[in-house]
């Protein structure tokens, strides 16, 4: 089987591993990819979406694996893409990306399916906004459209919500787009992943992101500086709400609307005192989620997306580790402001009973590993229990250093 994955992050190297380690053996492509990532999977070159394609029309390729939502949406679309040239892809047409890239289009589709959500207003301008957040803080505000996710704001004041207003209707920060005004929920956070097939689901092991860049969850909003994961995270009893209450309306509303999905996707749930709510969709894995599910995932995941992305659910190839998986990220200099690249990498040779997972490394001439953006390595363990799989991926990513190294210690042991 020859496998192309497209994305080039810690996310991607996680799912090429995973897709490496399956019992075929299949040959592996990536697009962009990354100096790590190389080591797993040829690179392609290739300028733009429709050369990329192309590519693997005379290559020959069986899958392709959308790992990054931004092609999804790119132009005509990578997965409509594929289609019209009968190329299997695990990953969502354009039309059904929307859920992911806007926050308006996947509020409605909540809405219209009576799936629980925060309610939300859409606004045009500043003083539409200002009316619709009607002096209630906590708000949070959420820019329309992919915004690398830099796009959400929860405002504990006014002066917070207007310093948002301001990047986006004055300064233009993403570019043109409304902003929905949205009801502050709280309680616990919970990342659940299902494969999607048509009208069929497989809903894989849960995981919690730590998305502040502080210990004690404090500091700004980061991409994500470590993750859990688990089957016992959430009990069973709220599991079930969830598949009751929130993928299985997801999916038969998708069936409904006649939105076409093959592939994973994302709700980002909060468990609110009144029941779990959807904060968001993503069309694609979680990272750093990804990098801790992953090792958990046993059987043979290609075999399995290939099936789905040719429309057949087979829950029978794969299934999940019953223990922990944690994992913690290791961040460059600057970050989540802005990152530094070119800081030298060491101690990675002797990490050996930990995975590694590179999200933003390059390597240098000489052979070494330097960093090269914000989020540069995620280091992953598992262990039966929470506590041997914390102990482990802490004491793993002790062995590294770098000039700047930020990194929470309390991945996996804070819960919330
Ligand atoms: P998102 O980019 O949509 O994942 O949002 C980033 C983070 O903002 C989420 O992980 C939540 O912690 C927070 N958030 C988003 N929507 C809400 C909401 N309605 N109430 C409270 N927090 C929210
Ligand atoms: N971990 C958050 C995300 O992947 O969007």
């Amino acid at each position: 089987m020859r496998i192309l994955v497209v994305g080039k992050g810690g996310r991607e190297h996680a799912l090429v591993r995973a897709l490496a380690e399956s019992p075929g053996s299949p040959e592996l492509f990536c697009f962009p990819g990354s100096d790590a990532i190389f080591e797993l999977a040829k690179p392609v070159e290739a300028d733009g979406l429709e050369s990329l394609v192309a590519w693997m029309k005379s290559n020959a390729i069986d899958l392709c694996v959308a790992g990054e939502e931004s092609y999804l949406v790119k132009g005509e679309g990578l997965a409509n893409l594929c289609g019209k040239n009968g190329i299997p892809c695990w990953g969502p047409p354009k039309e059904s990306a929307q859920l992911e890239a806007s926050k308006e289009f996947a509020k409605e589709f909540l809405v219209r399916n009576s799936i629980p959500t925060a309610r939300a207003t859409a606004t045009d301008t500043l003083a539409e906004a200002v009316a619709a957040i009607a002096g209630e803080y906590p708000t949070v505000l959420k820019f329309d459209g992919l915004a690398a996710g830099k796009g959400v704001a929860v405002c504990p004041d006014e002066a917070s919500a207007m310093s948002f207003l301001d990047e986006v209707f004055s300064q233009r920060r993403f570019g043109p787009g409304r902003v929905l005004v949205e009801q502050c929920l709280t309680g616990p956070e919970v990342s659940v992943f299902a494969a999607i097939i048509d009208d069929q689901y497989l809903i894989f092991t849960p995981a919690r992101d730590y998305k502040r860049a502080l210990d004690g969850d404090l500091g700004p909003n980061t991409g994500g500086m470590g993750a859990v994961a688990s089957r016992q995270l959430v009990s069973q009893e709220i599991l079930a709400q969830i598949e009751q209450e929130i993928v299985r309306p997801t999916v038969d509303g998708l069936r409904r609307e006649n939105l076409p999905y093959r592939g994973f996707l994302y709700f980002g749930i909060m468990l609110t005192p009144t029941g779990p709510q959807v904060i968001e969709y993503n069309c694609r894995f979680g990272d750093p989620e990804c990098q801790a599910v992953m090792p958990l995932v046993r059987g043979d995941l290609a075999a399995f997306c290939l099936a789905g992305a040719n429309g057949e659910l087979r829950a029978d190839l794969i299934r999940f580790g019953t223990g922990w998986s944690v994992c913690v990220i290791l961040a460059s200099a600057g970050y989540p402001e802005n990152s530094r690249n070119g800081d030298a990498i060491s101690g990675l040779e002797k990490i050996t009973a930990s995975r590694v997972y590179h999200s933003g490394t390059q390597r240098t001439a000489d052979g070494n590993w330097e960093t090269h953006g914000g989020r540069v390595l995620a280091v992953v363990a598992g262990g039966s229990t929470r506590e041997q799989a914390v102990t482990q991926a802490h004491a793993a990513a002790d062995l590294v250093e770098f000039d700047g190294l930020q990194r929470r210690r309390d991945i996996g042991i804070l819960n919330f």
